[in-house]
């Protein structure tokens, strides 16, 4: 049984939470939150009575195999550094973190300690992004010249998103779209120019950007166009838009990342995300994101080096990082 600790009992903190205590291979052994009543609450929910409210206190009095972070995507590189040295695996919400130095950190953390690190892009567990990589790994399109891949979200988000003015669209949203899109093409940007707009959220006093587009010029020759916003109104049927279509010389995929063709025709009418989020036979929610999660305690179980680690991780930022000063200065940034 592999023993979890969980750091930040917050929205994802939940999710983590309900995974592992429906997994059959790990269980939830304590939480630390920095507000104790979320990690308290979080607790009763899921019957863990060892709770703490400094990361270093839980893995100073536990005995942990690993630790899930989930804290704010800026405040990632304390707590994974804190439990790499402390002899303990990590599984770290996206991005790996918002700034190098703080890529390299954990970098050099995952090195000297010789623990494993993934970043839980989970994405890349969906069924149809597993099809897309393996039609591609095939070269069923040949070369590919070039990429559309959106993602667009419901403005409600940001309303419950506490910290949302300390992060933007391409953190939090570009983050999916550029792992995606690496993981499936392979290769690195060389060239990012990227433009943000801003207005809707600044007018209701949310200082940050409202959307981004970024045309990435990969080295193996496509052109990636990312187009991120969370400003679509709360009515927005398909409630996540994500979709991506991938063009090469002898093809083309075309693919909505998400499994939304079941409606629901109720009062609050929309698309329903049967992939993300659906209940089994036995009671457990089970999807993408929960398979992402149990591929990382498969990995530990069976030793094997789960990705993406942090060296993949560290070049998404590093793309992430020049969308923001490309959409900063203007200018084309090469990478
Ligand atoms: N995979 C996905 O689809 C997805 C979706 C949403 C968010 N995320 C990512 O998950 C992470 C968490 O997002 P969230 O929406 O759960 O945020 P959240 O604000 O709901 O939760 C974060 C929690 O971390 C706690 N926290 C902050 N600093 C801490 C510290 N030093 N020690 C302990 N606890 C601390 C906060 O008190 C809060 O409870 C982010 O990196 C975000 O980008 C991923």
């Amino acid at each position: 049984m592999i023993r979890m600790g969980l750091i930040g009992a917050g929205t994802m903190g939940a999710l983590y939470a309900r995974a592992f205590s429906q997994s059959s291979a790990a269980e939830l052994v304590a939480v630390c939150d920095l507000d104790p009543g979320r990690a308290e609450a979080l607790g009763r929910r899921h019957g863990v009575e060892r709770l703490y409210a400094d990361c270093q206190d839980m893995l100073r009095a536990e005995e942990l195999d690993a630790v899930a972070v989930a804290t704010p995507d800026f405040h990632h590189r304390e707590p994974a550094v804190a439990c790499l040295r402390a002899g303990v695996d990590v599984l770290c919400e996206k991005p790996l973190a918002t700034t190098m130095a703080d890529c390299h950190a954990i970098r050099e953390a995952v090195r000297e300690t010789g623990r494993r690190l993934m970043v839980n892009f989970g994405n890349r567990h969906k069924r149809q992004v597993c099809k897309l990589k393996e039609q591609l790994d095939a070269g069923a399109l040949g070369p590919v010249e070039n990429v559309f891949i959106r993602l667009r979200e419901p403005i409600g988000k940001t309303a419950t998103l506490e910290w949302v003015a300390k992060t933007t669209p391409t953190f939090f949203l570009l983050s999916h779209c550029t792992d995606t899109v690496m993981h499936l093409i392979g290769g690195m940007p060389r060239q990012v120019y990227a433009k943000a707009s801003y207005g809707v959220l600044t007018s209701r006093g949310i200082e940050t950007s409202d959307a981004v587009v970024a045309v990435l010029g990969f080295d193996g020759g496509a052109t990636v166009t990312m187009d991120a916003n969370w400003i679509m109104p709360d009515g927005f049927a398909p409630e996540i838009d994500f979709a991506i279509e991938i063009v090469g010389r002898d093809g083309a995929l075309y693919s909505k990342l998400r499994s939304d063709d079941m409606m629901a025709y109720t009062q609050g009418a929309r698309s329903v995300d049967y992939d993300f989020a659906s209940p089994d036979p036995l009671g457990h929610t089970s999807g993408w994101w929960f398979d992402s999660v149990y591929y990382f305690i498969e990995c530990l179980e069976r030793g094997v080096e789960p990705q993406p680690d942090a060296e993949q991780a560290t070049r998404v930022t590093q793309v992430l990082l020049a969308i923001e000063e490309s959409a900063r200065t203007g200018r084309v940034v090469e990478l």
